[in-house]
C-alpha cells in the first residue's frame, strides 16, 4: 500500500502546488551533485528566496568528517552570498523510502533568514513532510536575544 502524504495543514496553504513542486525538483536534481563518499547519504535542498528565486545545495563531505557541510546550509548560503536574505521556504529531498527532516544545525541556520519558513521533506516514496520552521526550532535562539 502506498502511504497517504503526511501533511501539516498551516504549512501546505501557504505554498502554491507550482511553486512546491519546483523547489522539489531543484532539491532532487541538486542531489545527484552530492559529494557523499563516506556516508553514502545523498542530500539535495532547496531555497525559495523572497526575491521568488530557488537557490538550490548538496551535502559536500570531507575526508575530514567534521567539515562536512549539510545540503541546506550549502542551499542557504548560497542564496545569501547572492544577496537574497529572506527564506520563505526548503525543500529537502534524500533518494531514501521515509522524507528526512533538516538536523538541528541546519535549522539554527535556517532560522536566521527565514523563522517562519516553510519546510518540506522529499524522497524517492510518495510521502511527504510538510512543516514549518518555528515548529522545528520552538523558543528558537536569534538575534533578538543579542540586543
Ligand atoms: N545531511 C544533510 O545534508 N542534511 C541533513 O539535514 C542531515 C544530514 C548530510 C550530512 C552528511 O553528509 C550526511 O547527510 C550524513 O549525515
Amino acid at each position: 500500500m502506498i502511504p497517504a502524504p503526511r501533511v501539516i495543514l498551516p504549512a501546505i496553504m501557504s505554498l502554491a502546488p507550482a511553486q512546491r513542486r519546483r523547489l522539489i525538483a531543484a532539491a532532487r536534481r541538486a542531489a545527484q551533485a552530492a559529494h557523499a563518499p563516506y556516508s553514502k547519504f545523498r542530500v539535495g535542498a532547496a531555497v525559495l528566496a523572497g526575491s521568488g528565486k530557488i537557490f538550490s545545495g548538496t551535502n559536500v563531505e570531507n575526508a575530514s568528517y567534521g567539515l562536512s557541510n549539510c545540503a541546506e546550509r550549502t542551499a542557504v548560503f548560497t542564496a545569501v552570498a547572492a544577496g537574497d536574505r529572506k527564506i520563505v521556504a526548503v525543500a529537502v529531498y534524500t533518494p531514501t523510502r521515509k522524507p528526512t527532516l533538516p538536523c538541528g544545525a541546519c535549522r539554527q541556520v535556517i532560522h536566521e533568514f527565514g523563522p517562519k519558513a516553510v519546510i518540506l521533506s522529499a524522497c524517492r516514496s510518495r510521502e511527504r513532510i510538510e512543516t514549518t520552521l518555528d515548529q522545528l526550532l520552538p523558543g528558537a535562539f536569534g538575534r533578538k536575544h543579542l540586543r
